[in-house]
């Protein structure tokens, strides 16, 4: 009997329990293992009766070896876990999320799903990308609620901070997928690709009715009318200098580029990762724009900030050929206004954008490709790995980082400290602190360390106390003597497993009322 060795290249599925699966171009055959694959034995299209015998016996020794591997997994959970042995923290998921960001939660200590029947308990944390969230689909037991990306107008953030959960998304983690396409906008600016290869299409291949002789010469012959230039020594002006703009500049740089950039609200971990000594700093935006030949913007849009921050007035001052990259939101630039200067003739160069005009749709100088800037799996990958990282910081230290609500809070742990981690969301107001320090007092619960932060209305505070033997009714009498606390949450696990018990200890107010 001859076995067939073609296997066509296929689209293998790859999720995680609960996930749906994401395609994944995969060119070998190939048998999917507890977390590796491995290939199948090729046969030979000579293959024997013995020879098929083997390769079946073969594909039984893998399955048996992976069911083993499964069942030893299940009844040890906890050496998975690296020795935890609590209750699992429960992760509701809202979309499929990247496998690489699953594998980042121990199996053991983290059930992480999308369907709630599969979830040990209800869930702690809330995982999604572009899912809608409805308020009613936040029980109680939720203290934070992650967004692999970066936008999270599909979260109802106000009405989260209200009830003192933090929302966090992951900032930067696409920041080099889109980077890799402002490259590439400011070689479409520079050279006639897209014109060129539009031409070739449309007509060349019509007009020389794909004849391959003719259609080789016509392109030789018609190329003059596609000429560029180079990006090398132009000088490329970078408006925003933050996750995607610092990583343009080095890229920039690295291609022979001259750069300047402008960002009058650069962060000190922006700053940083900048090589301040290879590029210009622009005082104003209108200084950029003089000495540009290109310009990029990667600016947040804000309704009142950079709304047409690119606009008529300063159109005026760009060299006429200057030409614009815009990967960030479509308004930042005043399309009419640009379409002015191209209309009177005192602008010449391109407007390259992942984002549609509504003056400028159809324009020849106006490049438009799909929303692409963050569209690549390592993109996807990256976000989803932030995130969980985020999630476990938050569950399992009270950490907050990247949160679009609450303030950056980190309290690394105090070597030795033996009694628990209290994580207090409070109301911003005059006094609260006092009431929950003096609380403790009489309870006489020492305070080791702590640490108070603020973002608008709300305010987070956590402490390491001393040995607590009623967590439960010290969280009660809490609530009681604090009116201003919104909710409170042990950790012990970084200390002990009794107090860290995921989904216990929680208190919180607004679940009660
Ligand atoms: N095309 C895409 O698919 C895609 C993907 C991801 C992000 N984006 C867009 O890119 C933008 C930038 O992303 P990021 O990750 O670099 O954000 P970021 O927060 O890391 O950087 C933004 C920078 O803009 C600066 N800034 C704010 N207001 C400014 C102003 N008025 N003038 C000059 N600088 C100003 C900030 O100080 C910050 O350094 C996002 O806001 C988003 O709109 C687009």
């Amino acid at each position: 009997m001859m076995l067939s060795t073609k296997l066509p290249v296929s689209m293998a599925k790859v999720a995680a329990p609960g996930q749906s699966a994401r395609p994944v171009a995969c060119p070998t055959p190939r048998v999917a293992g507890a977390g590796s694959a491995r290939r199948l034995p090729v046969a030979r299209a000579t293959s024997t009766e013995g020879d098929e015998i083997a390769l079946l016996e073969k594909a039984l020794s893998i399955a048996k070896e992976r069911a083993a591997k499964a069942k030893t997994a299940a009844a040890a959970p906890a050496a998975a876990a690296g020795g935890y042995s609590g209750p699992a923290f429960a992760i509701k998921t809202f979309n499929a999320i990247s496998p690489v960001g699953l594998e980042r939660f121990p199996a053991g200590k983290y059930v992480v799903s999308g369907d709630d029947a599969k979830l040990p308990a209800s869930p702690m944390a809330i995982m999604l990308r572009s899912h809608q969230l409805k308020q009613e689909e936040v029980p109680p037991t939720v203290r934070c609620i992650v967004r692999c990306g970066a936008g999270v107008n599909n979260i109802p953030v106000p009405k989260m901070t209200e009830l003192g959960i933090p929302v966090f998304n992951t900032p930067g983690a696409n920041a080099n997928a889109v980077k890799e396409l402002v490259i590439c906008g400011l070689l479409l600016a520079s050279r006639g690709i897209l014109e060129g290869n539009k031409y070739t299409e449309e007509v060349i291949y019509k007009e020389e009715n794909m004849d391959y002789d003719k259609v080789a010469k016509r392109i030789e012959k018609d190329k003059a009318k596609f000429v560029g230039c180079e990006i090398e020594g132009k000088t490329l002006g970078v408006v925003g200098l933050g996750a995607i703009g610092g990583r343009v500049v080095n890229a920039a740089l690295a291609l022979g580029m001259k750069v300047v950039g402008y960002d009058p609200v650069l962060s000190l971990d922006a700053a940083w990762k900048l090589p301040g000594d290879r590029m210009g700093r622009a005082e104003s935006l209108e200084e950029l724009l003089k000495v540009s030949d290109y310009v990029t913007v990667h600016v947040p849009y804000i309704k009142n900030a950079t709304h047409h921050m690119i606009n008529g007035a300063n159109l005026k001052l760009c060299k006429p050929n200057v030409s614009f990259l815009n990967f960030s939101r479509g308004e930042i630039i005043d399309g009419e206004a640009l379409l002015d200067m191209y209309k009177s003739g005192r602008m010449t160069g391109k407007y390259v954008s992942d984002f549609a005009d509504p003056f400028l749709s159809g324009h020849p100088k106006h490049l438009v490709i799909p929303h692409l800037g963050a569209s690549t799996e390592e993109a996807e990958d990256n976000s989803a790995a932030m995130a969980a990282d985020t999630v476990k910081d938050f569950l399992e230290t009270g950490t907050i980082r990247n949160s679009v609500n609450f303030p950056q809070t980190v309290l690394p742990p105090k070597p030795g400290h033996v009694g628990g981690r209290l994580c207090i969301v409070n109301k911003n107001e005059a006094g609260v602190l006092g009431q929950i320090t003096t609380f403790l007092g009489t309870q006489k619960v020492n305070i080791e360390q702590q640490i108070n932060t603020s973002r608008g209305d709300i305010a987070y505070t956590v402490l390491d106390l001393s040995k607590i033997d009623d967590p439960a009714g010290l969280q009660d009498g809490l609530a009681k003597a604090c009116p201003g606390v919104i909710s409170s949450r042990f950790i012990g696990n970084m200390f002990d497993d009794e107090m860290g018990k995921p989904g216990t200890f929680f208190y919180v107010k607004w679940a009660s009322s």
